[in-house]
């Protein structure tokens, strides 16, 4: 039997069905391991299962020359050098699709929390502050009817569109890498614009692109300069896309409304300016996370590495592979 090693705690059916084709090391109790601690692990296994936070780089790759797949849970993949994985023909998969809804609903959930103050009014009664009702108490700003600002329109991004365009009445401006073609904008009902445009309209802007240093730091002090001080920011994408210190400062002054963030530059530790601002809304990196899409998710990585390493009826082509090229090369 090959052997893989799964990398984080996951669901125990997920480390029943791994079980039943290879033989299984796996890290249950979540133990929070250093990048030696994982190489030394995966020696001498073939496959591993990871998440989003899990650095796979071509140290790693150079010190586990054994390893052929590395199947992640996570749609994003900035944790992994797929340009490394493929030079050394390791098949890489990632999670697409089945949590685009999901993670869409958050990301409305967070832009709301935070156009509406939710959190902000929650801390207030539980301190017990509430005396009485008041005609401006925790007044914020509108969602339906206001101008939708998106930035990075895959498939999470066009998945808020149609939450904006079509449930909330919102004017829906995007601005991506490559534009989408007419058809698909209109079904969505959104309009592309430059990344300047989109940062003046947008009343409430959401970010959804991958990470990398394309992205980095794709919202700092000079982009946020150019937002309404009306305005709401929601990052569901990554860490590390916006400056957070410029972000905080902003908040801070007012010159942003409010922010719903679940992805921090260095997560899990926090800007600690964050954690004192009133006006953002702080989550720890659950947009994906309804009980129903996570098991889906692991499931997804799961049949990539089934399908990768496998053997007789159970090889075939993993479904979500990266780099499907490498199964193929020779
Ligand atoms: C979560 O952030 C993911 O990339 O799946």
């Amino acid at each position: 039997m090959k052997k893989v090693l799964v990398a984080r705690a996951v669901f125990p059916e997920v480390i029943e069905r791994l079980g039943v084709v290879f033989e299984v090391t796996h890290n249950q109790d979540d133990a929070v391991w250093t990048q030696a601690q994982l190489i030394d692990k995966l020696q001498g296994r073939e496959g591993v299962f990871v998440t989003g936070t899990e650095a796979i780089d071509a140290k790693l790759l150079d010190a586990c020359p054994q390893l052929r797949a590395v199947c992640s849970m996570a749609v994003g993949y900035n944790n992994i050098d797929l340009a490394a994985c493929t030079a050394r023909r390791v098949l890489v998969s990632n999670a697409p699709d089945v949590l685009t809804e999901t993670t869409a609903d958050f990301g409305f959930a967070l832009m709301m929390a935070a156009a509406r103050r939710i959190a902000e009014s929650e801390h207030f009664l539980r301190a017990g502050q509430w005396t009485r009702w008041g005609h401006d108490l925790f007044a914020g700003a509108d969602v339906h009817g206001t101008t939708l600002g998106i930035l990075g329109m895959g498939r999470i991004g066009q998945a808020i569109a149609r939450r904006g365009a079509h449930g909330f009445g919102m004017a829906v401006v995007y601005h991506n890498r490559s534009r989408l073609d007419a058809d698909t904008e209109a079904g969505l009902g959104a309009r592309y614009v430059s990344k300047e445009q989109l940062l003046r309209d947008a009343d409430h802007l959401i970010l959804v692109l991958p990470y990398g240093p394309a992205s980095h730091h794709a919202i700092g002090a000079a982009e946020l300069a150019l937002m309404k001080p009306t305005a709401t920011l929601t990052n569901i994408a990554r860490g590390g896309i916006v400056d957070d210190a410029a972000l905080a400062e902003a908040l801070h002054e007012r010159r942003l409304a409010a922010a719903g963030l679940d992805v921090f530059e260095g997560e899990p530790a926090l800007l600690p300016a964050l954690l004192t601002l009133p006006n953002v809304v702080l989550t720890p990196h659950i947009a994906s996370a309804s009980l129903p899409t996570r098991r889906a998710m692991a499931e997804l990585a799961a049949d990539n590495l089934i399908a990768a390493l496998g053997e007789g009826e159970r090889a075939g082509a993993p479904p979500t592979a990266l780099n499907p090229q490498v199964l193929r090369a020779g």
